[in-house]
């Protein structure tokens, strides 16, 4: 599932679909594509925004980690993934955590690549 030949279209699409003035809405199917080809999308944005803290890897040792107040989770971790609802990381991205270096990305992201984030991150324990 993961080399679809679909898949380098996808990312054309969310690129495209990124720049549009329709970005900040909540499209449509926004839940429906939660899959391999929205993990991968996940991927190029989880790079883009996250990867300074979380690491590249998801692994929680990104360059800035170390300067931080509390440490970015390991994403790679079974154990953590275990206990996760994509419902509540969905909501961690958008409104970020208090108190700690996690932003709110609601504000910057639309909801369909903050979907893509939920599926990356709940992908990667996996890889
Ligand atoms: C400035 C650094 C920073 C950036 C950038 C950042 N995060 Fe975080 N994030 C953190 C820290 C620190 C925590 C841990 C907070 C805590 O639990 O004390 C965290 C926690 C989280 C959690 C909750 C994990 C858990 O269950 O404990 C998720 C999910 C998450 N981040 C996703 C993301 C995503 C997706 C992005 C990119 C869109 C991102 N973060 C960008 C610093 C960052």
């Amino acid at each position: 599932m993961r080399s679809t030949p679909g898949r380098t279209l996808w990312v054309i699409m969310w690129l495209s679909a990124c720049s549009g003035p329709d970005a900040g809405s909540s499209g449509p199917g926004s839940r429906g594509e939660f899959g391999a080809a929205s993990s991968d999308r996940g991927e190029v944005s989880f790079l883009r925004h996250c990867s300074i803290c979380h690491g590249a890897r998801g692994d929680g040792r990104g360059p800035r980690a170390g300067s931080l107040s509390s440490t970015p989770r390991d994403f790679t971790n079974p154990v953590w993934r275990e206990g996760q609802k994509p419902e509540d990381i969905f909501r961690i991205i958008t409104d970020g955590l208090t108190g700690t270096a996690m932003p709110a990305w609601g504000p910057s992201l639309g909801p369909s690549e903050r979907w893509d984030l939920v599926a990356y991150v709940l992908d990667v324990a996996r890889e």
